[in-house]
């Protein structure tokens, strides 16, 4: 399983270990920043439906304009001007270029991520394009949504017009962001769109977003054969609260619901078996289907926040896990455990155990209280620290032949933290949203020494 190495820790400041031609990101995605949910021929997605369900989110927040992003593109481009940004990481709506269920494309909706896909290449920014962060289009999800094989169908016809118009100019391209989420999330736990509690569903889910995924990485390679395509999981190492056999064993199946039923069947090993059982929910597989969705990848997204500390819990539901809190001192005002090594862990078992041979930490960040102080500034040490620690685990995982490739900050800006509204503040960039003001956060320019420093070293892009 995973190699864990005692290594020699990097200090943050030598990040020579990363290739020089690393690529330094941050990440967005549409339905958290674009906001004018009602413009340009959009129709509403899963996730207005949800936010507008009383007591979903809280505040009872919206994406309705969020970080206003659909009008404010040129000042945020400039803004990751200032930050040295090598690349952006967004997502593109699929509500805003297949809007309605009839299969008619939105010229507006396609036009706006042409702009701001030439805007970044002018820019000197090289755009990472996800095709699906979440925001299914209301009109699928009416017809039965991803528990549906339609939607994996809809949505390899929604990858190809996208490719179409853009995979001349956007090379690094991501299909799904985080399916776990969607999945288990949106359709088990209910806390998140669709909001259902259904296993069954969930299941089926699950396998016709892998289904849906290799459909588009299948339209992205047909569109340009240049492109490179990845899919974007994310992943936690799993640990048992205690030594008993109980708990490890449900440290195992936390990791089989968490890790190996998102990376095995695109790594063309099929679904694991001690899962399949444990949920007991057939998978409408068709012949040629476990192919398809194992279609060969350019690289792996990694998206990394923490690790689980699981106990054994029969009285729950499948997996039968509970979740105790980590042992380390520092939580984020997510409540989640600041554990780097984790990050480390999880680069290495993608080397190790899925041979990978390019990776991109697609994201990772921290949330806290952020204000602007009286001096004007967003003062964010322990964001600062957070993101000098997973550098530092970057660091010390390619010096292990991690075959790392670039990383990107979750998130460039404040925006829309789901199911918890606008309160969870994730970004380099603080943003008043009553003005709409962006202030950048002495992490936000903390990562820019970083990046200049690596570059001024490595004479890197
Ligand atoms: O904000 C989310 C993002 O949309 C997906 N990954 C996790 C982030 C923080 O919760």
């Amino acid at each position: 399983m995973t190699r864990v190495t005692p290594v020699e820790r990097h200090a943050v400041d030598d990040l020579s270990a990363l290739p020089d031609d690393f690529v330094w990101g941050a990440a967005t995605a549409a339905y958290q920043i674009e906001g004018a949910v009602g413009e340009g021929g959009r129709a509403p997605s899963i996730w207005d439906t949800f936010s507008h369900t009383p007591g979903a989110v809280d505040n009872g927040d919206t994406g309705d304009e969020a970080c206003d992003h659909y009008h404010r593109w040129p000042e945020d481009i400039a803004l990751m001007r200032q930050l040295g940004l090598g690349a952006y990481r967004f997502s593109i709506a699929w509500p805003r270029v297949v809007p309605e269920a009839d299969g008619r494309v939105n010229p507006a909706g396609l036009a706006f991520y042409d702009r701001l896909t030439d805007a970044l290449l002018e820019a000197g920014i090289t755009p990472f394009a996800t095709l699906y962060h979440w925001d299914l289009p209301q009109a699928q999800q009416d017809r039965g949504g991803w528990p549906e094989r339609a939607t994996a169908e809809r949505f390899g016809e929604y990858a190809a017009v996208v490719a179409d118009r853009l995979a001349d100019r956007i090379t690094d391209w991501t299909t799904l962001n985080e399916p776990l989420c969607s999945a288990w999330i949106g359709h088990l736990e209910g806390r998140m769109a669709p909001g259902l509690t259904d296993l069954t569903a969930a299941v089926r889910a699950s396998y016709h977003l892998h289904l849906g995924h290799g459909l588009a990485v299948q339209a992205l390679r047909a569109a340009n054969p240049r492109v490179r395509v990845g899919i974007v999981n994310n992943l936690s190492p799993c640990e048992p609260a205690t030594d008993s056999e109980a708990d490890r064993a449900a440290a195992r199946r936390a990791d089989g619901h968490t890790n190996r039923w998102w990376l095995d069947p695109i790594h063309g090993r099929g679904y694991p078996e001690d899962m399949t059982q444990l949920y007991g929910v057939d998978l409408p597989v068709r012949g040629g289907d476990l192919a398809t969705i194992a279609t060969p990848l350019d690289w792996l997204g990694l998206n990394y926040y923490f690790r689980f500390v699981v106990a054994d819990d029969p009285s729950g539901a499948a997996p039968y896990i509970r979740q105790v809190p980590g042992p380390g001192p520092r939580r984020t005002a997510m409540d989640w455990e600041v554990h780097g090594d984790g990050l480390e862990q999880l680069l290495l078992r993608l080397t190790d155990d899925y041979g990978a041979r390019r990776i991109h930490v697609t994201e990772n960040g921290s949330a806290y209280h952020d204000t602007v102080a009286p001096d004007g500034r967003v003062h964010d040490p322990e964001r600062t620290a957070y993101l000098e620690e997973h550098l530092a685990a970057c660091a010390r995982a390619v010096k292990q032949g991690a075959p790392l490739a670039g990383y990107f900050a979750w998130s460039l800006m404040d925006n829309f933290e789901w199911a918890y509204g606008y309160d969870k503040r994730f970004g380099l960039v603080h943003v008043d949203y009553p003005t709409q003001r962006r202030t950048i956060k002495t992490s936000g320019r903390r990562y820019a020494e970083l990046i200049a420093a690596h570059r001024s070293r490595t004479g890197g892009a």
